[in-house]
Parts: C-alpha cells; structure tokens; sequence
C-alpha cells in the first residue's frame, strides 16, 4: 500500500526506486501469493509472458485512484490495479492492459478505466492491437457510478475501435459484471479453464433471481462459454497455454484495418499436387468424413489456428496459411450433423466472416452442406434471422473469396455458402460435388410423387426415378454449363489452384454502396 510519509528521508533519485518497487508489487506480496496459490500468474507475469522480452514500456505506473469514501482514502496502490503499456510481439507494436487481482479485485475504478481507454486511444491512432488481460470483480464497488461511467467509456472506445484495430481479450479470473461487456466487443475471447469465469451476475445472484444451484464454473467457466454459450472462441488449459494462443492468433492477422496480414516466404517444397485429396470423399454420399482432413490437405504443413472449436462443430472455421498468406477458413463439417447449417452454426461463422473481411483476410468456404437444420426448436428460435446474418457476412465481404464445393451444396445453402451469386470470385467444384435443390430422394419424392404411386412397383419406381434426378443434377456440371462453378477440378489440384487464384485477387478492390451502415439481422 502506498505511504505518503515514506519518501521522507530518500533523494530523489531514491524516491523514484522506491516507488518503482512498490508499483511493482500491486496490492502486496501476501496477495501474489494467494494469487500464486490459486495457480494463477500475475499481471506482470502475464505482460512479460507475452511481449518479447525487454519490449514492455509502462505508461501510467504511478496513477492512483481520487477515491474518499468507504476508507479508500487510506488505501492507496500505485497503478491503481491495472497495469497498461505497449510492446511488441514477434517484432509487432501491441497495446496491452494486464488488470491485478491483487489491488482491490482488479476491480475497476475511475482512474482504472481512464489508463485502459488511454492506451486505446493511442492504438488507435498509431494502427495496433489491443490485448486485454482479464482479471476483475468488475466496477469497484466503494466508487459507485464513476466506476460505471469508466466501463461505458471502455465499452464506447471498444466500439469505435471495432474494425478498425484488432482488439483481443483474454479472461484470467473471475470476470464479472461491466467486466464481460468489454471483453464481448472484441475481436476474440479467450479464456483459462478452472481459474476463469465470466458471467454478467454470479451463483449467488442467480441464486436469489431463479432459485437455481450453480458453481462458477457451470455458470461460465471456459468450458461452458466454449461449447454452450459460444461466449469464447478458445478454452485453454492454463495460463501459458493462454498467452502462446494469443500470440498465434495475433500472427494471422494486420495491424489494423488499412494492412494486409503478415505473408511469410513462400517456396514450392514440391507437393502442391496432394493425392490424398482425392480419397478423403466417401463413396456413399450419406457417409460422413472430416472437413479437417480436407483443410489439412490444402494449407502449409501445421498451420491450421480452429476458432470456436468446441462450439457448433457443424461448421469449422479457423486461421491457416496458404503459400505463406494468412487466410480465414469456412468449412461445413459433415461428421456432425451431416454439416448442417443451424442457428449456432450461421452465428458462428457470420461473426468470422466479418473478422476476416474487417482485416482483409481473404477467405476460403469449403461446402459439403446439405441444408438448413429444419424443425420447431430452429425456427421458434430464429434460423431465419440467424442465417441470414452468414447470408449477409458473406454478401458484404469484399475480400478475395474463394469457394470449394467438395460434396453437397443444396438448396439455400448452396446460395449462402459463398456462391458466385452472392459476390465469391472463384467457385470450385470437385467431380463429388452435388449442386441441387435438395437431396436426389428427397427431390424425387416431391416431383415424381404421383408416377410413384401409380407404379406397380413404387420402390423401384422410386429408386429409379432418384438415380434420374441424381444423373441429372447430383454431379457439378449443370452449374459448370452456367458458369456458377469456375471449373471443375481434381482434389489433388485445389491447394494449387487456390494458391494460383487468391495470389490472382491480391489486388482485388470491391466498394460497396455508400451509406451510413448496413443493418445486419441482428
Ligand atoms: C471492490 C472488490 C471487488 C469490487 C472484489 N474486490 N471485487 N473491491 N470492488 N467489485 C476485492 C475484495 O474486497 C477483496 O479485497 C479482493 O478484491 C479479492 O476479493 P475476494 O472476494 O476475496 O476474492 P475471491 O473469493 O476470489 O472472489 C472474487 C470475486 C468476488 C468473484 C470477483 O470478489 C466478487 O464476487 N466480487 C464482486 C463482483 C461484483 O458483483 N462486481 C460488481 C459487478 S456490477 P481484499 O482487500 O480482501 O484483498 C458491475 C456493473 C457494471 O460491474 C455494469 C456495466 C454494464
């Protein structure tokens, strides 16, 4: 705790060092140690595990709070319980904020909020990203609604900032209250599994309002917020785990919105044919396969970052690099839910659409998707405005698009999934692809029903009339005749053509209609 009366004796240089120390011990070493116990680092540990080494300058170290009331004039922490800066990360300019657990929660107080929007202003006007480390019970409780007026500061920035840098936040304790909404703008969400929560009012309070039994961590630890909620792209182990994700992510991405992201060297190793392609689709068009396998065998060896990995797995997105390009990756995952597009799913991937086309990161939608998820729960619930919000992503992104239609592209999903109609560049299709407006046994069904069941036979009727409508219409070519599908290739060829055609788009310069802003089915 800070003491007005220690400099008393000290020069001046002196006074500086002791101040020094004592900034850098937070709330106390009593504290780091329960901290340490919880198995949790410091805000201090966190910016150093993250930024190069000896790259982190502090700004605002000696900020204290203007705080009178509920004994807080007698309880004073230079830094005020976050600790704010800049550095770099791999050689890039980041902006960091590390809130400390061990002065007053991390809880944020007027002063608090004033150092985290300070150096959000100044990466906005210098065009880098700002890295949140959470660790906060939210608005300090003895300053009232300054302390609320600092988080809608925080939230306003957040807002602004939106698009134009990226923001990332990464949740290391307890997060609640005004704590969550700043983390929610963000780009991206990670949390720590067991030593993080995040939830807007805590068991207790749930407690009291629904009479539910909770812990912490089914309410909103990392595993609830990664596969239930969606609150949070990346459950991680610890804390280590945590901050090397982060820096991951950070390498897939530009400076701000006016960059493209960093492209490492790229030279042919020689196997820009990949065979494997060729085996991965299944003979029966009903059997499952992994769109993993197919991603794997497109990009660079290893460098596949899967975002929302546990959350509506029907659809995979993540990061990859492509001849050294960082680019976003769609893909429908038919080994859960056929591939499916659902409510989740169509939220999930819109949100990644925007990120990547926010950065101009171009993407790459791989489509094997049978259809929307039908039934009562999904429309009661909103497929309608919920797809349509990937409808919407996908026809306002002006990045280079690239579609690969490996297997099923049917109905309204064919539409949605980066056709050529919504504005995609290039449209592959592989000899498996089946470009319909439903499933053969479904179409035939509807449209042969009557010859069906006047048949003698309606079975073989059935099954001959599905084989019918299967020649015509469950092969690419109908939509190569028209030109929806650029060309039909081998498996083993895509990663060279991709390379070849978004190495053709780098340049590519879309506008859309001037106007205020769209208005995205929320
Ligand atoms: C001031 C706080 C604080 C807060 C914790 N502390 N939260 N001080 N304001 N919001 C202090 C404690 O007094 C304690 O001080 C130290 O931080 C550690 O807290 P503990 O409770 O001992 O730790 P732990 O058991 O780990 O529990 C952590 C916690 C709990 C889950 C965060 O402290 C908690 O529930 N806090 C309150 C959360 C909350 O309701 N916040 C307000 C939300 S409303 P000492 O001196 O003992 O070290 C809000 C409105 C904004 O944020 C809305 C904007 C949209």
């Amino acid at each position: 705790m800070s003491d007005p009366h220690a400099d008393a004796q000290l020069s001046k240089l002196e006074i500086l060092d002791r101040k020094n120390a004592e900034a850098l011990l937070g709330g106390g070493q009593i504290r780091i140690d329960a901290q340490h116990k919880k198995g949790k680092l410091t805000a201090r540990e966190r910016v150093d595990l993250l930024l190069d080494e000896g790259s982190f300058e502090e700004i605002g170290k000696f900020v204290m709070h203007r705080s009178k009331d509920f004994g807080l004039d007698k309880e004073y922490y230079l830094g005020d319980g976050v600790v704010t800066g800049y550095g770099t990360v791999s050689g890039r300019l980041v902006y960091v904020f590390s809130q400390d657990f061990t002065v007053f929660g991390g809880s944020l107080s007027e002063t608090h909020a004033e150092k985290i929007v300070k150096i959000m202003d100044l990466a906005m006007k210098n065009g880098a990203p700002v890295i949140g480390l959470n660790d906060s019970g939210g608005a300090r409780i003895q300053e009232g609604v300054v302390s609320l007026g600092g988080y809608a500061d925080i939230f306003y920035k957040n807002t602004l900032a939106s698009g134009v840098i990226p923001q990332l936040s990464a949740i290391m304790g307890p997060c609640a209250g005004g704590a969550v909404y700043s983390p929610a703008i963000t780009d991206f969400i990670l949390m720590v599994e067991n030593t993080s929560y995040m939830f807007v009012t805590g068991p207790n309070v749930v407690k009291t309002v629904t009479h539910e039994n909770v812990t912490s961590e089914e309410l909103g630890g990392a595993s609830t917020h990664s596969a239930k909620s969606g609150v949070t792209h990346f459950s991680c182990a610890n804390e280590v785990a945590c901050i090397t994700h982060l820096k991951q992510l950070l390498s897939y991405m530009p400076q701000n919105c006016e960059e493209t992201a960093p492209s490492l060297p790229y030279e042919p190793q020689g196997d820009e044919q990949r065979a494997v392609l060729n085996t991965i689709i299944p003979e029966n068009p009903n059997q499952p396969y992994d769109i993993r396998e197919v991603i794997e065998g497109i990009i660079d060896a290893d460098t596949f970052l899967e975002v929302h990995k546990n959350f509506a797995e029907n659809i995979v997105v993540g990061f990859a690099r492509l001849g050294g390009r960082s680019i976003g990756i769609v893909g429908n995952q038919p080994a859960v839910l056929a591939g499916v597009l659902d409510i989740n799913a169509s939220t999930k991937a819109a949100r990644f659409v925007r990120f990547c086309d926010s950065f101009n990161i171009p993407l790459l939608v791989l489509e094997d998707v049978p259809g929307f998820l039908p039934g009562t729960d999904q429309e009661w619930r909103g497929i309608i405005t919920n797809g349509a919000k990937l409808l919407y992503a996908f026809c306002e992104a002006t990045v280079p698009r690239i579609t690969v239609i490996t297997r099923k592209a049917y109905g309204g999903a064919y539409d949605v999934m980066n056709s050529k109609h919504i504005g995609a560049d290039m449209n592959y299709a592989w000899p498996t692809a089946e470009i319909a407006v439903m499933g053969a046994k479904g179409a035939a069904e509807i449209i042969f029903k009557r010859e069906i069941a006047a048949a003698a036979d309606p079975e073989a009727k059935l099954a001959e009339k599905v084989d019918e409508y299967q020649q015509k219409f469950a092969t690419p070519y109908r939509a190569a005749h028209r030109g929806f599908v650029d060309e039909v290739i081998l498996p083993a060829q895509t990663r060279q053509k991709l390379i070849r055609a978004f190495k053709m788009l780098e340049n590519k310069v879309d506008v859309l209609p001037r106007k205020k802003h769209g208005n995205i089915p929320l």
